[in-house]
C-alpha cells in the first residue's frame, strides 16, 4: 500500500489558542490508530508551540518561513525557529502568499533552501508542473524524501460547490510533477478538497495525498479527508 499525505493549512484561523487547542486535540484523539498516512497541520505561527505538546500522532508545519536564518528582518521567522518551537516542516510558495505579499518563485525558492538546510521537511506548492520545475531547478542539494509536492491551481482554492479541477486534469498535472520531481516526492493536490469530493480526487486524480485549507478547520471533516487518504 502506497504511503499518503494530509496535511491542513488553517491559514489564519483560529483566533484564539483556546480553539485551536480544542480543534488541534479532536484531530489528534481521531488521528489515533491511522496507519500509512501522514497527517501534517499548518497553524499560524503563535500555535505551533503550544500545540506542539499534543502532537503526538499530527506532525506541525509553519506556513511559510523566511528566506533567512536570523538577523534584523522585523517580522520575519527563521525555519529555524519553526523548527525549534515543535515544527518538523514547512509549507511554502502558497498562492496567497504570491497574491497578498507578493512571493516571487525566486524567493520561494530560497526559502525552500534554508528551510531544508534547517532540517524541516518543506510542502511546496506549485501553480503547474512548469512552477514546480523552476523551483527545484534553483535546489542544490538532494531533496528526496524530504519534499513533498502540492498541485495547487489557484483557482480551484475556496471555490466549495464553485469551480472545481476534473480528477482527468489533476491526474495528467500529478502525473507530469511526478516526472518533474523524481521518485521520493509525493504529489498532493489542493483546492477545495472536501469530504464529499476527496473520494474521487484520490482514486481518480492520482495524487499522494491532500492539502486542504476551509475543510482542515472542522476535526471531523478533515479525518473525513485522512481516511480517504489512507485509503490510496
Ligand atoms: P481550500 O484551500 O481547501 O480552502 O480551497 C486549499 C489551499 O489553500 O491550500
Amino acid at each position: 500500500m502506497k504511503k499518503t499525505f494530509a496535511v491542513g493549512n488553517w491559514k489564519m484561523n483560529p483566533v484564539a489558542l483556546k480553539d485551536a487547542e480544542k480543534l488541534f486535540l479532536a484531530m489528534e484523539s481521531k488521528a489515533r490508530g491511522m496507519t500509512g498516512v501522514e497527517i501534517m497541520v499548518c497553524p499560524p505561527f503563535p500555535f505551533i508551540a503550544p500545540l506542539a505538546k499534543f502532537a503526538k500522532k499530527i506532525v506541525l508545519a509553519g506556513q511559510d518561513c523566511s528566506w533567512s536564518a536570523q538577523g534584523a528582518f522585523t517580522g520575519e521567522v527563521s525555519p529555524y525557529m519553526l523548527k525549534s518551537a515543535g515544527a518538523r516542516a514547512v509549507l511554502l510558495g502558497h498562492s496567497e502568499r504570491k497574491k497578498y505579499c507578493k512571493e516571487t518563485r525566486e524567493l520561494v525558492a530560497q526559502k525552500m533552501s534554508i528551510a531544508l538546510e534547517a532540517g524541516l521537511k518543506v510542502i511546496v506548492c506549485a501553480e503547474n508542473p512548469k512552477e514546480l520545475a523552476v523551483t527545484l531547478r534553483r535546489q542544490k542539494g538532494e531533496y528526496a524524501g524530504r519534499v513533498i509536492a502540492a498541485y495547487e491551481p489557484s483557482y480551484a482554492i475556496s471555490t466549495r460547490g464553485g469551480r472545481s479541477v476534473s480528477p482527468g486534469k489533476i491526474a495528467r498535472a500529478v502525473k507530469d510533477m511526478r516526472n518533474i520531481a523524481g521518485p521520493g516526492v509525493p504529489i498532493l493536490y489542493g483546492g477545495s478538497v472536501f469530504a464529499e469530493t476527496a473520494g474521487e480526487i484520490m482514486r481518480e486524480g492520482d495524487a499522494d495525498g491532500f492539502l486542504v485549507g476551509a475543510a482542515s478547520l472542522n476535526a471531523a471533516e478533515f479525518l473525513d479527508i485522512v481516511a480517504e487518504a489512507e485509503m490510496g
